[in-house]
């Protein structure tokens, strides 16, 4: 074993770790050089042949190219490390610059936005908003508002009826009853919510619907009260030119009754397509609230008087918006829905 051996194994390993582009091939020659059956290895384990005096030098001799190979292997195995780990954090590298992707947003649908709109203006004027289940008792949806069982009220209010007892609202008056029966005078509620009548699906009906009603009752509540609160919502809502008319109807649950119209906020009452010529829009169904509502409510209609209203929510926003076709509120088509 001769020195030029040690010499070749020194300079084949230094060249090939130079030769060598990741950590993994370095670990290679390591192996082939320094492992168990290698190179290196190999010549040491020759050294047993040798006569004793001269062993001490030759195991120098190789402990000399060890240590030459070691250090070479681990300065190259440090560089390709580095450079390993420059190119995997330039792969994953995110640019905290770059415009995200945009995040789809929801938008509130159209009914809630005039829900929204009603509900300031009347909170404004002093009204609370107070809510109530969808499926409702008989009791609160007819009875206590003065529509007994076989009263012809009921056919203008075809219903959804789970049982004799129970059905979906016709309107959001039970609310009202509700409210009425667990709070005293003076009262100043809304009640916006979604009601229900068997009617079929077109462009002006729908089985499902919206109205906010209101309630005001208190100690010498007139009349007058009900069309100033009216005429001030109507301003509030369609400008301060806006006019109210006020025909007589006709309620179980209010007396005297009143339909009010108000000027078309289109054409300002000139007419035009949306009032069909005739400058009105109804809007409103209202009244003095009966005393057998009041009565049946727990409340002395010979102390406290008072006026009740109701609104129809699809209404106001098709023409709020001029939507043409009812259907497509309630279709939700996100094409439509994004618009607003
Ligand atoms: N509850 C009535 C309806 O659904 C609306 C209304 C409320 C009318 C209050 C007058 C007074 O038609």
């Amino acid at each position: 074993m001769s020195d030029n051996n040690l010499k070749t194994i020194e300079t084949a390993a230094l060249e090939a770790l130079a030769a060598c582009t990741d950590s993994a091939s370095v670990e290679k020659v390591r192996v082939s050089v320094l492992g168990k059956k290698g190179e290196l290895t190999l010549v040491m384990r020759t050294m047993g042949q040798l006569p004793k005096e001269e062993r001490p030098a030759f195991g120098q001799m190789v402990n000399d190219t060890r240590r030459v190979i070691e250090n070479a292997l681990e300065e190259r195995l440090n560089a390709l490390r580095a450079a390993e780990q420059a190119a995997r954090l330039e792969a994953e590298r995110i640019d905290v610059t770059e415009p995200a992707a945009e995040i789809a947003q929801g938008s509130l649908h159209p009914l809630t936005i005039v829900q929204e709109m009603l509900e300031d203006i009347f909170i404004s004027l002093g009204f609370s908003v107070a809510d109530g289940p969808e499926v409702e008792l008989d009791h609160y949806n007819f009875e206590l508002m003065n529509i007994p069982k076989e009263h012809p009220a009921r056919d203008m209010q075809d219903s959804f009826y789970f049982s004799p007892n129970l059905l979906l609202r016709t309107h959001t008056s039970p609310v009202q009853a509700r409210y009425m029966t667990t709070h005293e005078p003076p009262i100043r509620i809304i009640c916006p919510g979604r009601v229900y009548r068997c009617d079929e699906v077109d462009a002006t009906h729908s089985p499902v619907f919206h109205q906010m009603e209101g309630l005001v009752i208190d100690k010498g509540i007139r009349m007058s009260d009900l069309k100033g609160t009216l005429d001030e919502f109507a301003k509030r809502l369609y400008g301060p030119e806006t006019k109210t008319r006020f025909r007589p109807s006709f309620f179980p649950f209010t007396e005297p009754s009143a339909e009010v119209d108000l000027t078309c906020a289109m054409c300002g009452g000139k007419g035009c397509r949306v009032c069909k010529g005739t400058g009105w829009i109804e809007v409103l169904g209202c009244g003095m609230v009966h005393p057998n509502v009041l009565r049946a409510c727990g409340i002395d209609p010979e102390v406290y008087s008072g006026f009740a209203f109701g609104l129809g929510l699809d209404r106001i926003t098709t023409i709020k918006y001029g939507i043409s076709d009812l259907r497509l509120m309630y279709e939700n088509d996100t094409r439509f829905l994004s618009q607003f």
